[in-house]
């Protein structure tokens, strides 16, 4: 009896640890074993793994042993089935229609759009009250909603683009605290639920404009919509149905801008910390002559893209990626039983000093030649068949925007020093990013 109380104490001390700061509980855990540590939060039995080995097993050549984890269920009424949440052959199915989209032929085509969103708000910029930007996450995130909606909706949401911002923020919190308690198996309560049904509700209404607005319209466009709404089942010649093509734009729309949002923010607030690399930074754009990078131009823009990495590295923004085996495992030195919650966090590997030489430091030369990253070390946009389907996207418009940003202002953090991490679905800044503009 002593012994089953003392076993409940210890469980709900766990569930409080890692709720209360989970990037460090993940990695002191990863630093006081090797390869591979379990420890059970509630009901759930967890296994971490920090073994390059061990995460190509989980994430690449075994996965077909590793599905989506309980936390998913949380996204679902949001996403329905969309790719992030989809399951086995519905999954297969989905992502091979969706992935040609995805190819950087097509990808280089959405440049004109990036650099047109990039360059509206940079006109906005010029008037900003005392020349300060008060919330760069904010701006980014209007920025990437702008971004994804043009370029993978053909949809213009002008002034409606701050009513979807502001449902798509409250829907990722909400959503985070619900996947946290989903892990330490906390309830969740009615009103919080009833703030997501209802922000839910709002974001699916402006899907559906999106998508009727399209079907009413007799223009040939060329995106991502437009070419869900033309594809056929090879066999049964059905197309997409009206639900799955909604879930697949919602999940998307959320996966693709929080995601390069807060990489945007961390990027700019680094760049503009470290003096050697902001010079560097601009002098690199020097090359462009004064004009908007074009897809052409990606390639000589490789310290950009270095920046870009170092930020993934030290801010990757999906920090941990949850699998739940489908059966026992005991290949490779894991000992994996079915139903386990497989825990695997980029933040951890990117930290870790068996791989990364002053981890903590800031240093995008460490990027200079990717044949000497360890990929499974490094993987901001995770690994084998669940990778990122919008990685080359991110890359690009993440590079676009950076580069006019740079080629237009200097930006002066107000507040120097480290920034504190608040950890929800992506790791978002704690406290409001400002920093102040001057004009190049
Ligand atoms: C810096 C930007 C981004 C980062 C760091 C990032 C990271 C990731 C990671 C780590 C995964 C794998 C999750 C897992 O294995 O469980 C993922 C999946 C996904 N990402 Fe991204 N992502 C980014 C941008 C984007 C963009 C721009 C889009 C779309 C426009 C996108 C769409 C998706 C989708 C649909 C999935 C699910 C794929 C599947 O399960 O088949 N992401 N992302």
């Amino acid at each position: 009896m002593a012994n089953r109380s003392s076993e409940i104490r210890k469980q709900v001390e766990m569930a409080i640890a890692f709720n209360r700061a989970p990037l460090e509980f993940l990695q002191n855990d990863a630093a006081s074993a090797s390869g591979s540590s379990r420890f059970k939060i509630g009901p759930a039995n967890f296994v971490h793994v920090f073994d390059p080995t061990l995460i190509k097993h989980v994430l690449q050549s075994g996965y077909k042993n590793y599905a989506r984890s309980k936390e998913f269920e949380v996204l679902k009424p949001i996403m329905g089935n969309g790719l992030p949440t989809n399951e086995g052959e519905s999954w297969l199915k989905q992502r091979r229609l969706i992935q040609p989209f995805f190819h950087s032929r097509y990808i280089s085509s959405f440049s004109k759009q990036m650099t047109e969103s990039t360059a509206a708000m940079l006109v906005q910029w010029q008037d900003k009250k005392d020349g300060v930007v008060e919330d760069v996450f904010s701006e980014m995130i209007v920025l990437t909603l702008d971004i994804i909606t043009k370029t993978l909706f053909g949809y213009d949401m002008k002034e409606k683009i701050l009513e979807l911002k502001q449902v798509t923020t409250v829907l990722i919190e909400l959503l985070s605290k619900n996947m946290q308690s989903a892990i330490g198996s906390f309830s969740t309560d009615t009103s919080q639920q009833k703030e997501i049904e209802h922000n839910t509700k709002l974001l699916s209404d402006i899907i559906s404009e999106v998508v009727n607005s399209r079907s009413n319209s007799n223009t040939e466009s060329f995106d991502l919509l437009n070419m869900l709404m033309q594809a056929e089942d090879a066999d049964s010649k059905e197309k997409i149905g009206h639900q799955q093509l909604k879930d697949e734009l919602v999940s998307l729309l959320l996966t693709g801008h929080e995601t390069s949002s807060v990489a945007l923010t961390f990027a700019l607030h680094l760049i503009y910390s470290y003096p050697e690399v902001r010079d560097k930074f601009i002098n690199e754009l020097k090359t462009l002559n004064g004009k908007p990078p074009s897809p052409e131009d990606m390639r000589s823009l490789p310290y950009t893209l270095q920046i870009i990495h170092e930020t993934l590295r030290l801010y990757p923004p999906l920090w941990n990626i949850t699998r739940e085996a489908i059966n026992d495992d005991k290949t490779d030195g894991l000992d994996i039983r079915k139903g386990d919650t497989v825990l695997v966090s980029p933040y951890v590997m990117h930290r870790d000093s068996r791989f990364w030489e002053n981890p903590e430091t800031f240093s995008p030369e460490r990027f200079n030649d990717m044949s000497r990253i360890n990929e499974f070390a490094y993987f901001p946009f995770g690994l084998g068949p669940r990778k990122c389907i919008g990685n080359q996207f991110a890359l690009m418009s993440m590079t676009i925007s950076l580069a006019m940003i740079g080629q237009q202002f200097i930006l002066t953090p107000i507040s120097s020093g480290k920034i504190n991490l608040n950890p929800l679905i992506t790791i978002r800044p704690k406290e409001k990013i400002s920093m102040k503009l001057t004009k190049v």
